[in-house]
């Protein structure tokens, strides 16, 4: 496997030297092809210039340089080289201030080349570790940043989220539009392991020790803790817009039932021919737009002729269940207004529509 480091530089200039001897010492030790890729965003202590320099010592580093436009911004740029450039089939993310021991870069390895696809040095499984004297605000910082993003943006089963200290298959990433990922700092961890979810990645924690840098400065800023907070609402609403679309697909089948049923009855059809018509007429229009918009993301492994067959079936289920309703409501209240009747037979119908739709016609 040929395996990317990449480090992100901003000002790193003390750290950058010792970070790359230390991982080149470690890389000895796994029977991969390693490589590291600094990626600097134009540091003005001269970060680039001592990366050039050991470029001489080492030729399995690299470097590409950038403006300053934030943690996650520098990731994507690094994961597109390491992909389209130097062919990686892993990706690792890595502090370069040895707040990530690169002794642990061995074991992140192993986990990855045992099948796992998405790999967290975790601080917050049994055996991890944050600094005992990070104060009650970098403490709090960390804790809600991961409460968000477990409860808010629903990645309940990863205890991790915004870990920085990463390995990642390529061809995980490659399914992930990383131009299309909203956020340029920090948040970036949290969209990336989300989008990864998605794309059934099977992801693994393992315990890590994190310590404080010795050298230089954190670049984490207010800005960085307001995006944080904003991307986990943001990852939220796109969860919940699966069940949105659904809704506002059930209401435009509503009003298609209805006002197709008043037109048949007003061009002379007998209203129980026209109610069975207008009922279909709606399930036609509610799966199409399901269809084409509200489950299009889905991965579905069916042929277009067995999905027709199913939406057959179930659309004779919600026809029947619809119609039923309105013949017994026209028997039990034979004066009563024809729309109300037809309009009740909606709800059984749609329950149905739903639950056979999802669970199985367009099941994942
Ligand atoms: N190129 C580039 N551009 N690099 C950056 C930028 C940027 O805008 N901002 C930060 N970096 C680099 C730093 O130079 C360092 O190597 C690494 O990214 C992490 O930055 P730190 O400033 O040391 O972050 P931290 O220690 O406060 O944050 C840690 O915890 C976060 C939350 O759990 C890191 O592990 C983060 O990755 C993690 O998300
Ligand atoms: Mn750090």
């Amino acid at each position: 496997m040929k395996i990317v480091v990449i480090l992100p530089t901003y000002n790193e200039k003390e750290n950058i030297g010792l970070i790359i001897h230390a991982l080149q010492e470690q890389f000895r030790k796994i029977p991969h092809d390693m490589q590291i890729l600094v990626v600097d965003d134009n540091s003005p202590d001269g970060t680039a210039e001592i990366v050039k320099a050991a470029r001489n010592e080492f030729s399995n580093l690299h470097l590409i340089t950038g403006e300053k436009q934030g943690l996650g911004a520098a990731y994507v740029r690094g994961m597109k080289y390491a992909i389209n450039e130097l062919h990686a089939d892993v990706i690792m993310e890595m502090d370069a201030d040895f707040s990530h021991n690169p002794g642990d870069v061995p074991r992140l390895i192993e986990t990855i080349a045992g099948g796992a696809d998405f790999v967290i040095g975790s601080r917050y499984v049994a055996g991890g570790k944050i600094p005992e004297d990070w104060g009650f605000l970098r403490r709090m910082n960390s804790r809600w940043g991961n409460v968000f993003a477990r409860y808010i943006a629903g990645m309940y089963s990863v205890r991790d989220c915004t870990a920085g200290f990463r390995a990642i298959r390529t061809s995980i990433i490659k399914k992930i539009d990383l131009d299309a990922l909203k956020v340029r700092g920090y948040a970036f961890q949290i969209s990336l392991l989300y989008e990864a979810i998605l794309n059934h990645a099977k992801v693994r924690e393992i315990p890590v020790e994190f310590v404080d840098r010795k050298r230089g400065e954190t670049k984490l800023g207010l800005s960085d803790i307001v995006e944080f907070m904003l991307n986990a609402w943001w990852i939220r609403f796109e969860r919940s817009k699966t069940f949105l679309r659904f809704s506002v697909v059930g209401a435009s089948g509503v009003v298609v039932n209805l006002v197709s049923f008043t037109q048949l009855m007003a061009m002379g059809l007998n209203k129980f021919i026209a109610s069975p018509l207008a009922i279909e007429l709606s399930i036609i229009t509610n799966f199409l737009m399901n269809n084409f918009w509200t489950f299009r993301n889905r991965e579905n492994n069916d042929k277009i002729h067995i999905r027709g067959l199913k939406f057959n079936v179930v659309s004779f289920a919600s026809l029947g269940v619809s119609y039923a309703t309105f013949l017994a409501l026209s028997r039990v209240d034979p004066g009563g207004i024809p729309q109300l009747h037809q309009a009740a037979g909606i709800v059984p119908a749609t329950l149905i529509n739903y639950f056979l739709n999802s669970y199985w016609t367009f099941k994942e």
